[in-house]
């Protein structure tokens, strides 16, 4: 599956030729200035929860590529009330069969609220299931136990986990959520983009290894192979 990182914690992956994207937040970040929105396809587009740093150029993508917008039944209630006309409300727990595989909502510790402050409903993590393998993002989350139960809809072939610290977990907790996930592959978001979040990456990605862990940190832009 490729891969490719948008920066903060947006990414896209395509499985199956369809491309999915997830908490497209790139004109309000710094970091990702080289990158032009218009030029970002995408089939779905999965919200973790409201925040704008996630969500910022939802709506935007999505009028231009006519993506699905999949997230909480809030976050896709406002995003149709935006003018967004593709959507599909999902919650915590919940699982669907889309053309490109399954997707099932899994809990996540954190809050969630619209960029205008309404109510977000509950933040989410995505496990998407495929004929090519299974992933897990996590969304903005702290570490929990339910990822030792996580586990069970693998194996991964990796999984994508905040590792900034200070509003989600840090470098230290992400590796113990990958050990409780199994996983032998993690990519690394949700870090630098501000000054709360910013890390050390060489230190992160020395952290991982140490448990024998691959940490990958694409660029923003680049593309990856998983
Ligand atoms: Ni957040
Ligand atoms: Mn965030």
């Amino acid at each position: 599956m490729k891969l490719t990182y948008y920066g903060h914690s947006c990414f896209s992956v395509k499985i199956k030729q369809k491309i999915l994207l997830f908490d497209p937040f790139i004109t309000g970040n710094e970091l990702a200035g080289h990158i032009d929105i218009s030029k970002i396809t995408a089939d779905y587009i999965l919200l973790s929860h409201g925040h704008s740093d996630h969500t910022a150029d939802a709506v935007a993508i999505a009028q231009a590529t006519l993506a699905t917008v999949v997230g909480a039944f809030e976050v896709a209630m406002w995003m149709r009330d935006q003018g967004v006309t593709q959507f599909h409300p999902m919650n915590t727990g919940g699982k669907w069969t889309f053309d490109f595989g399954t997707v099932k909502c899994t809990h996540a510790v954190h809050s969630s609220s619209m960029p205008d402050g309404s109510y977000g409903g509950s933040p989410m993590g995505f496990i998407i299931t495929a004929e090519e393998g299974t992933f897990y993002y996590s969304g903005d989350t702290a570490l929990c136990l339910d990822m030792q139960w996580f586990r069970s809809s693998g194996p991964f072939r990796f999984v994508i986990l905040p590792i900034g610290d200070n509003f989600t977990m840090g470098v230290e907790d992400a590796v113990q959520a990958a050990k409780w996930l199994g996983a032998e592959k993690v990519v690394g978001v949700h870090y630098d983009t501000f000054g709360y979040i910013k890390i050390d990456k060489g230190a992160a990605v020395a952290a991982f290894q140490k448990e024998g862990i691959d940490l990958l940190l694409p660029g923003i832009g680049e593309s990856i192979e998983l």
